[in-house]
């Protein structure tokens, strides 16, 4: 596979590293020193990896969108437009008003990605068993509950019919049975863990996911462009290109 990186930092780093390991190639790197070389290049590459920064977004697009090549992007924080510029890019954004295949996902742990996907079979099958989320990050993160966290509870309840409560303090009452507890641990160097309990009358079900490092990350990223690069065009996630037909 021919690989072009947007955003050579931390991931994109560790993909290049990773990438060369298993044979593929990387053939460019584009990061701030050299991004308006983005307006002229043409394809070059098989896929497009985009580890970056929203302000670094619009050109990635555009130069996709000008040149055919599949993106698979993992930048966070994009706005809502640049999400919709990523489906339009699907959808009819190609050269001649072609489509062009285009992955955007938050997370590309493939551990996390099943458990997204099984989470509303065990939640169908534990209807009125008390749900409650507790996701444990390193004592450097600053945000709580983690974004995983939120989307795990997403992933159980879609629809918003239950009460997210954030911790627990004080006189705050007998649990209904609809909301779902999220609470935060924070401590030493520990990657990520993302743990839901379902609990019953007289049994728990848990389901644990223990993130080491970054390494991860970059091999779900790799494994899901090696499928991207073989679909239509489209806009795809993780579940679609995972579990999809
Ligand atoms: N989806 C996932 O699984 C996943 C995993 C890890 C990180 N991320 C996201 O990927 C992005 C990068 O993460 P990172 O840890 O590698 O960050 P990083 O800061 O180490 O790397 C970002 C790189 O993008 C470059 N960059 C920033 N603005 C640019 C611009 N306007 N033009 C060209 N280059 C620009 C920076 O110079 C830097 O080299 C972040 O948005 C992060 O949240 C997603």
């Amino acid at each position: 596979m021919k690989v072009m990186i947007t955003g050579y930092g931390r991931m994109g780093k560790l993909i290049e590293k990773t990438l060369t390991s298993a044979g593929d190639q990387v053939v460019a790197r584009i990061d701030l020193d050299n991004s308006t070389m983005l307006e002229t290049l043409e394809k070059v590459a098989d896929v497009i990896m985009d580890f970056s920064n929203p302000s670094f977004t619009d050109q990635v697009i555009a130069y996709s969108s000008r040149t055919a090549t599949p993106l698979l992007s993992g930048t966070t924080n994009m706005t809502a437009l640049q999400h919709k510029a990523l489906a339009d890019l699907a959808e009819c954004g190609g050269p001649e008003g072609h489509g062009v295949p285009v992955l955007w996902a938050s997370n590309y742990s493939l551990g996390i990605n099943l458990f997204m996907h099984l989470l509303p079979q065990v939640a169908t099958a534990l209807e009125d068993w008390d749900i409650e989320i507790t996701e444990t990050h390193h004592n450097k993160k600053v945000d709580a509950p983690s974004g995983t966290a939120k989307s795990l509870a997403d992933a159980i309840d879609p629809e918003g019919n239950y009460k997210r409560v954030d911790g627990r303090s004080g006189n705050c009452g007998v649990r209904s049975k609809k909301e779902i507890g999220i609470h935060a641990l924070r401590g030493g160097t520990v990657t990520g863990e993302h743990k839901v309990d379902f609990f019953g009358n007289d049994e728990v079900f848990e389901i644990t996911h223990k993130a080491g490092s970054r390494q991860i990350l970059v091999d779900g990223a790799i494994g899901a462009a090696r499928k991207l690069i073989l679909k239509r065009p489209g806009l795809y996630d993780m579940e679609s290109l995972l579990f999809g037909a």
